[in-house]
C-alpha cells in the first residue's frame, strides 16, 4: 500500500474500543459519551480486517483504545492476531495502554506473542496522577508496570509533557524508567476534541522541555526509529532511549507509514484530519476480501500530505473534533 505521496503504509494502529477506565483531563471530558455497544464491530470482523491488512503489507499492528485492555474477550482477540506473528507474516503485535489491567495481563500477553508494550504515565505521584486521570490508582498502574517486567515485556512509557504539571518531574520520571530498564517518550498535546478546558493552557513544546533535560542529562541524537513517530536520543548518563514526539513543533509526516483503524470500522489515514473511510459496508457487504481490499485501497489513495494542528490562541478550538481516544493516537 503506497499513498500519493509514495510513502508505504505498513503499521495499522487498531483501536479495539473508545471506552477508557480513566478520563485523563487532556484526552477527555469528564462525562464522555462512549458508542453504543451495538455499534462496535465484533472481535472476529476486526480480526478479518487485520488479517486483510496483513495481506495487503501492513508489518506492524498496535493495540490501542481508549484502553485495549477493557474490551471483553480482548485477549482471545491478541491470541489470534498474534497467530500472524508467529506465521512470519507481521514483524510485530503491541499495544499502548495504560496500565490498569496490565497486572492480570501481562504474562497472558507476552504468551499471545506481545514482546513490547506502550505504557502512558504522566507523574509518579499518586496525587497528581489521581488527578490527571481523574481517579486512577497509580499504585495499581505500577503494579501492572512490574508484572509487565516480570513477564519478559519491553516496556515504554508514554508521557503527555503538560506545563505546570509535570514539566519540573520529567527529568525525574526519565531516570526512574531508564533505572527499571525502560524506554520513555515524551508527546506534545494535541488539540483533538472538546475536554471543557482549554488545552493551550497546559501546552508545552518539547524543544523547552529538550533544554531543560539537557541541563541534567547529556543527550546523543541517534537513528534509531521504531517505526512510530518518534525521533530519539540516548541519554548518556543511563545510556536507556527517549523519544520525542512533536506533533506541533516539529512535523514528522513526511515519513508516516501508518493508517488508523476504529471499532466501529472507520479508517482514518492521518491522526490529525477529519477525513475517514468507511470499511464497515464493505467489510459486511460480502464474504470474500475483494470489496473491502478495493475499499482500503481507495482509502490510501486519499491518505493526505500531514495533519493541520495548530495550537490556536485565538479560536482556543481543537483543531480536530474527535478525541484522541477514538483512534488511541
Ligand atoms: P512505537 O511503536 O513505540 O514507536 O509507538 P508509537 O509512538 O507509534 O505509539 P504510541 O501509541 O505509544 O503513541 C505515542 C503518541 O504518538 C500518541 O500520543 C500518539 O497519538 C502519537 N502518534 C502516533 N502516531 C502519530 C501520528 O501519525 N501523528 C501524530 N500527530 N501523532 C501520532
Ligand atoms: N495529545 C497528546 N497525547 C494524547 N494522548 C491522549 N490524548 C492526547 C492528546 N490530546 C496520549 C495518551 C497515550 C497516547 C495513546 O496518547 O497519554 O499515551
Ligand atoms: Fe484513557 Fe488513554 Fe485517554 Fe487517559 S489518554 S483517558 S488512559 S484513552
Amino acid at each position: 500500500m503506497v499513498d500519493p505521496f509514495g510513502r508505504e503504509v505498513t503499521y495499522l494502529r487498531v483501536s479495539v474500543t473508545d471506552r477508557c477506565d480513566f478520563r485523563c483531563t487532556y484526552c477527555m471530558a469528564e462525562n464522555m459519551t462512549f458508542l453504543p455497544k451495538k455499534d462496535l464491530l465484533t472481535l472476529e470482523e476486526l480480526e478479518r480486517l487485520c488479517a486483510v491488512f496483513i495481506d495487503k503489507g501492513v508489518r506492524k499492528i498496535r493495540l490501542t483504545g481508549g484502553e485495549p485492555l477493557v474490551r471483553k474477550n480482548i485477549m482471545h482477540f491478541v491470541r489470534q492476531v498474534g497467530r500472524h506473528v508467529d506465521a512470519g507474516r507481521l514483524d510485530e503485535l503491541t499495544l499502548t495502554t495504560n496500565g490498569s489491567q496490565l497486572a492480570r495481563f501481562a504474562s497472558e500477553l507476552r504468551d499471545c506473542g506481545v514482546r513490547r508494550i506502550n505504557v502512558s504515565i504522566d507523574t509518579l505521584d499518586p496525587d497528581k496522577f489521581r488527578q490527571i486521570t481523574r481517579w486512577g490508582d497509580l499504585d495499581k498502574v505500577l503494579e501492572g508496570v512490574r508484572a509487565a517486567q516480570a513477564a519478559g515485556l519491553k516496556i515504554k512509557i508514554n508521557a503527555v509533557a503538560l506545563k505546570d504539571f509535570n514539566d519540573t518531574e520529567l527529568p525525574e520520571m526519565l531516570a526512574w524508567a531508564h533505572g527499571e530498564g525502560m524506554d520513555m517518550t515524551v508527546i506534545e498535546t494535541m488539540p483533538m476534541g472538546e475536554i471543557g478546558e482549554d488545552r493551550t493552557d497546559r501546552y508545552l513544546p518539547l524543544s523547552k522541555l529538550r533544554a531543560d533535560l539537557e541541563n541534567r542529562f547529556t543527550l546523543e541524537d541517534i537513528p534509531f526509529n521504531s517505526g512510530g513517530p518518534a525521533r530519539y536520543v540516548t541519554v548518556r548518563e543511563t545510556g536507556g532511549k527517549l523519544g520525542f514526539i512533536t506533533p506541533m513543533t516539529h512535523n514528522f509526516c513526511e515519513s508516516c507509514n501508518r493508517v488508523r483503524l476504529t471499532c466501529t470500522g472507520t479508517l482514518y489515514m492521518c491522526l490529525g484530519q477529519e477525513d475517514a473511510a468507511d470499511l464497515r459496508s464493505a467489510l459486511r457487504a460480502s464474504e470474500g476480501n475483494e470489496l473491502l481490499s478495493a475499499a482500503i485501497d481507495e482509502a490510501i489513495g486519499r491518505k493526505p500530505k500531514g495533519h493541520d494542528f495548530i495550537i490556536d490562541r485565538t479560536t482556543r478550538q481543537p483543531a480536530v473534533s474527535r478525541h484522541m481516544s477514538v483512534t488511541g493516537g
